[in-house]
């Protein structure tokens, strides 16, 4: 089965099950920054099934040009059906992690990731941001998903880049919701 086929079989299968994948529009969107910026070195906040994860793979579906992914998640289940899907596309160049990120993003390599997606727990998106800064290298791009349908819950991270001045934009590409992208340099080095 093509990675076409399969990443729509899996997000009929996701939507049955309500598990809240990324938008098909919002998919696309990345894969553009990803391609666009040349992006190598991704980290994900979030795999659930892996959906997403294999979106940002299917940037460059080709081995030799396909980015690094490490992907986290701390439901059990998920990450395993996650591996289970990585592993029936092939897609050799993810790293599936086991556990709650805010354990497992202080034990990754620093100034390692060009590109972050965030997709968990939205009323932790600040503390996620916070967490993986040093993490990213200098000119790394950081994209969070639900960020006006969920708003509510994010508060805290609206007010810190009000109050800290830091530019981002919001991207409306699916009607549903928007993506929020954020570029380190703006952020404050500390
Ligand atoms: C919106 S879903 C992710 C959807 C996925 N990115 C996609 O589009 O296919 C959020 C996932 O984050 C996981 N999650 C929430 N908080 C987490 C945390 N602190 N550490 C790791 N995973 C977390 C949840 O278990 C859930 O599977």
């Amino acid at each position: 089965m093509s990675i076409t086929r399969y990443l729509q079989s899996l997000k009929r299968s996701g939507s049955v099950r309500n598990i809240p994948n990324i938008s098909e529009e919002n998919a696309t969107f990345l894969q553009q920054i990803i391609r666009g910026h040349a992006r190598t070195h991704i980290l994900e906040i979030g795999t659930a099934n892996g959906y997403s994860t294999l979106q940002l793979a299917n940037s460059f579906w080709d081995i030799e040009q396909m980015p690094d992914i490490t992907t986290i998640e701390f439901v059990w289940n998920m990450h395993l059906e996650a591996i289970h899907h990585f592993e029936t596309c092939g897609a050799k160049k993810i790293t599936a992690i086991h556990g709650d990120a805010s354990a497992v993003i202080p034990k990754l390599c620093d100034g390692y990731f060009d590109f972050c997606f965030i997709d968990a727990r939205k009323s932790k998106y600040l503390d996620y941001l916070l967490d993986v800064l040093p993490k990213l290298a200098d000119d790394a791009i950081i994209c969070f998903d639900d960020v006006v349908k969920f708003r509510s819950k994010m508060e805290n991270l609206y007010t810190f880049l009000d109050t800290k001045k830091i530019p981002y934009h919001i991207e409306m590409t699916d009607p549903d919701d928007g993506l929020m992208i954020l570029e380190k340099r703006n952020l404050p080095r500390e």
